[in-house]
């Protein structure tokens, strides 16, 4: 089982829209299971499943919680708003941190990709994601910039790493939005390469596409293979998809 979160304090920056039609190329491949860690729950709203009986708020609480079958080889955990009170109700517990890891244990021979959406905060929920994850993506969006962002974000994947998960890896940064013909877009990705994190940069960039934001709009909620496969979108996500998985089993080995 090889763990993945999709992190960025930031907000908007194509997390959700990644870990989504990036999990729906891993299920080709493999079983997979998409953990919907925030409150906002979009990524269980694109899966249509906002009035599930249990959501990832239970885990964390130690209930009992179910897992939804939303496509084949596909498995939600989902959200909900009131997930919203969780970082001050886990506060006073024992190994806070490690929350998730532990409710995934008995999980490890059943799914080949976990994906797990972050919330746009660096919050105990977020700490959790990364205490378990093998491998975080961090989608930056090329059309709107803060480096320093970038820097803060990439800081506290290694304050993580010292402190809880040794093993986590930086899969790579996810340039989204982007539109070659602005010069934000290109300056960007310059910026990245100047501050020596190159090679973490995907080959893979995801172009602004709106056959995307439809795909998520609630009269479709599909992926964007779903909503139209010929669309730039689609076909950026699957050469991302190829590039994610090779990248796995290349880390991996
Ligand atoms: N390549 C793209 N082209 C056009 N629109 C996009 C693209 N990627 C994502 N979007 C749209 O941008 C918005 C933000 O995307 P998304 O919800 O995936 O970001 P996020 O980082 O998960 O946001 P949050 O931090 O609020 O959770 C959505 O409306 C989505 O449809
Ligand atoms: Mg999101």
């Amino acid at each position: 089982m090889k763990i993945v979160a999709f992190s960025n304090q930031k907000g908007g920056v194509a997390k959700t829209t990644s870990c989504l039609n990036l999990a729906a190329q891993a299920a080709l491949k493999g079983k997979t299971l998409l953990i919907d860690c925030d409150k906002q729950a979009n990524l269980t709203k694109n899966l249509g499943q906002e009035n599930a009986k249990t959501t990832i708020n239970d885990l964390f609480l130690g209930r009992p919680f179910e897992i939804v079958n939303v496509r084949k080889n596909l498995d939600l955990i989902p959200s909900s708003i009131e997930f919203a009170g969780i970082d001050l109700l886990i506060q006073g517990k024992f190994a806070r941190e490690l929350i998730l890891k532990k409710a995934l244990e008995k999980y490890r021979d059943d799914y080949d990709y976990v994906f797990i959406d972050c919330p746009p905060d660096m919050n105990l929920v977020t700490v959790n994601a990364l205490s378990v994850a093998d491998f975080v993506i961090v989608p930056v969006q090329a059309a709107q910039f803060s480096m320093d962002g970038v820097s803060i974000m990439i800081e506290f994947i290694s304050g993580v790493r010292e402190s809880l998960n040794e093993d986590l890896t930086i899969l790579g940064i996810l340039l989204t939005h982007f539109d070659e013909r602005l010069k934000i877009s290109r300056s960007i990705e310059e910026d990245i390469k100047e501050n020596g994190w190159g090679d973490a940069l995907f080959k893979t960039r995801i172009r602004r596409n709106t056959a995307i934001e439809n795909s998520q709009h609630k009269d479709f909620r599909m992926t964007i293979f779903e909503y139209d496969k010929k669309s730039t979108g689609a076909i950026d996500y699957m050469n991302l998809g190829k590039e994610v998985l090779h990248k796995i089993k290349k880390y991996s080995e």
